[in-house]
């Protein structure tokens, strides 16, 4: 299913056209459509089959609360990293007791939090974290329900920013620390046992190193049943790669067949972001102006490297298209760059397109880590962010105004003023 189709050389968003919406809500703009992110969502749910599960969305991905209501209604749980995106997933509508709390620094005070809030698990990442939930929920009189989180040592063939099951990476403890943590964990009164959890990294579109860490996790799971150490839950981390420009990635119903097959009676737990709401939503800009040396072609967007920094940040490839393809302007291959005062500030390279003044382009598949990375560099508001649902849309996130950039700033007040 994709909910970004063209009629009659228009792009559309489920049933409205990106231009109406563009009238409606200016640019640049991040578009998401709900019809998208059940489906991808259900998609996981259905892969299960009967087998005990939670899908528990990666909200770093898109922390929209209009998304994260959405996941909710359909019943999902979450993966939060921080406080603020717990009370987010609260705002949101969202259950506590569904959320697992990944990341390897956690403060006490989220800690705290957590537990009051009776989250499902702890993903613990170091012998230090398991100390300090140890200390806060003996402090509440409470018990902290635990899952410890294995690097397997795999490599996900993935970006090296975003790799993290190798022993290089800060994530995570190797098995034989995890195992003793365990040991640990068993004999305190303060602590639960609950799950065991990995994540190798994002945008993984073979399904070797997933299999790879599987098998150390259930190694790792047999020889903690040997010492009576029981894992009820197997978290198996992260979703699947999602397919940038047509690439073929993994499927999800045969990769989770194949994880259910190998859990026996364990819950399995998984943690998708990217392909909960990658290809849920696009990232439309405006061609401000398109300028030619003998060598290049740039089009200057309206949109820059704040607002969408996949591109520079990890060179990543998303589809450009216009959204009202009508061949109008010069052909070339065009660099589309913002208006940001550095050289990495670009979306797309080297795309074929005819272009003019006026355009507006869209950039596909950037539901994911879109929005949620943005930030005012070069003073710029963030953007507005609109949900479509068949032929309804409506404002998610209002665009920043140019009072809000510094509004929580003072002048300094020395002596010598
Ligand atoms: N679980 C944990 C513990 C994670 O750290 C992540 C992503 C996920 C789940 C979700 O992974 P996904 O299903 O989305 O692959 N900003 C980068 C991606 C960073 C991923 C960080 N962790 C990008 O734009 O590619």
């Amino acid at each position: 299913m994709n909910s970004f189709n063209f009629q009659n050389n228009n792009l559309y968003a489920e049933s409205v056209s990106v231009s109406d919406l563009v009238r409606a809500y200016g640019s640049p703009l991040y578009v998401y459509s709900k019809t998208q992110i059940e489906f991808n969502w259900n998609l996981f749910k259905k892969s299960f089959g009967e087998h005990s599960h939670l899908i528990c969305y990666a909200v770093k991905a898109n922390s929209n609360i209009a998304v994260l209501n959405i996941l909710a209604k359909l019943g999902s749980g979450f993966d939060i990293v921080s406080l603020g995106e717990l009370e987010r997933v609260i705002a949101a509508g969202g259950e506590p007791r569904k959320c697992v709390f990944s990341g390897v620094g956690k403060t006490e005070k989220s800690i705290q939090k957590a537990l009051e809030y009776g989250i499902y698990c702890f993903n613990i990442e170091s012998e230090d974290e398991l100390d300090c939930i140890e200390s806060v929920s003996s402090s509440l009189n409470m018990i902290a329900p635990i899952s410890i989180r294995v690097n397997p040592n795999v490599d996900a063939q993935t970006h090296p920013y975003i790799s993290t099951g190798l022993n290089e990476n800060k994530f995570g403890v190797c098995p034989d620390i995890a195992l003793s943590m365990y040991k640990k964990a068993a004999l305190s009164e303060n602590l639960k046992v609950c799950g065991l959890d990995y994540h190798i990294g994002s945008q993984i579109t073979e399904v070797s190193p997933f299999l790879e860490a599987l098998d150390r996790a259930l190694e790792l799971i047999e020889k903690l049943k040997s010492e009576n150490i029981t894992i009820k839950h197997l978290d198996i981390g992260g979703g699947v790669g999602v397919s940038y420009d047509g690439e073929k990635t993994i499927n999800i119903e045969d990769y989770l067949n194949y994880v259910t097959a190998r859990a026996n009676d364990m819950k399995i737990l998984v943690e998708p972001g990217r392909s909960i709401v990658g290809n849920a939503g696009i990232f439309v800009t405006k061609v401000e102006y398109l300028k030619q040396n003998d060598i290049k072609s740039f089009a200057i967007v309206d949109g820059a490297m704040n607002d969408l920094i996949r591109p520079s940040l990890y060179e990543s490839f998303h589809q450009a298209v216009l959204i009202d393809d009508n061949s109008i302007g010069l052909s070339g291959e065009w660099d589309i760059v913002g208006p940001v005062c550095e050289s990495a500030d670009f979306l797309a390279k080297n795309r074929k397109l005819t272009l003019e003044k006026g355009d507006y382009i869209a950039i596909l598949t950037t539901g994911a880590y879109g929005f949620v990375l943005s930030s005012n560099y070069n003073s710029r508001p963030r953007v507005s962010e609109v949900m479509v649902s068949e032929k309804t849309h409506s404002l998610v996130r209002k665009r920043e105004t140019i009072e809000s950039l510094f509004e929580n700033e003072y002048l300094f007040e020395d002596e010598t003023n």
